[in-house]
């Protein structure tokens, strides 16, 4: 990583407070597992639970038609900061907000739901609480939209790893994270976050479950590079949680 600075926790503050302070100075943020674990309550078993939603998720046939073997489901969240509760809303179809990723121009996007399971896990909630608290030093607002994608990236020997097949991105929304739930005999796989000139202002790779790397989108890009089977003989797979906030402007 680059900017060791801003993503290690301050000493004098709690994760919350390091978190804020990382992405007003820089935009960017990256939180370590303790931190994380310290911030939700969270333990081994909670992880062991949460990990197991990952075994269900389904095809990606977009990112199929690119080549890439990716499966995820979604889920829409309103969050509101007064009461620390978020509230999942019917399903409907993925939109990529504005122009923000050229894949996706005004194109909706169908996903399986998050099972039930996954969508009352308290360590989500508690996930939904903390990017609640580290989003109000970015934007004041009463309600956030709270777009919640589980991912799992697959690769084998012969390839077929893009955790983002659409390089460096925006959102277009204000706070994007990625939380490292698990990857098993995967090489690769750095995360990039650069600013709108393109400079570099992060470059990690996340190999510890618990990791949380936070960026304020408006003003930056983020991009994963492939992920690789380190022994090519065996599938390799990456688990990652993306949750978007952005602040609630319609009943879409
Ligand atoms: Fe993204």
């Amino acid at each position: 990583m680059t900017r060791a600075p801003a993503t290690q926790t301050q000493a004098h503050l709690n994760p919350v407070a390091s978190a804020m302070q990382g992405l007003t100075d820089t935009g960017v943020f990256l939180m370590p597992p303790a931190d994380l674990n310290r911030a939700i309550g969270a333990g081994t078993n909670e992880w062991t639970r949460f990990a197991a939603h990952w075994r269900e998720l389904a095809p990606d046939r977009y990112a199929a038609e690119l080549g890439t073997r990716r499966l995820r489901r979604y889920g829409h969240f309103v969050f509101r900061p007064a009461d620390g509760h978020a509230t999942l809303l019917p399903h409907r179809a993925f939109v990529q907000p504005e122009d923000s990723n050229p894949l996706y121009v005004e194109t909706d996007r169908q996903f399986e739901p998050l099972t039930a399971h996954f969508a009352k896990d308290p360590l989500l909630h508690g996930l939904l609480r903390l990017l609640g608290d580290v989003a109000t030093v970015l934007e004041d607002t009463a309600e956030w939209d709270a777009k919640v994608t589980p991912f799992r990236v697959l690769a084998s020997g012969d390839g077929g790893g893009q955790p983002t097949p659409e390089g460096l991105h925006r959102d277009g929304v204000t706070l994007v994270t990625s939380l490292l739930v698990d990857r098993h005999n995967a090489g690769g796989g750095e995360s990039s976050v650069v600013d709108l000139d393109g400079h570099q202002l992060l470059k990690t790779t996340m190999s510890e479950p618990g990791t949380l790397l936070m960026g304020d989108d408006r003003r930056t890009l983020h991009g994963v590079s492939a992920i690789h089977a380190l022994d090519p003989d065996e599938p390799a797979r990456r688990d990652v949680l993306v949750i978007t906030l952005a602040p609630r402007r319609s009943r879409g």
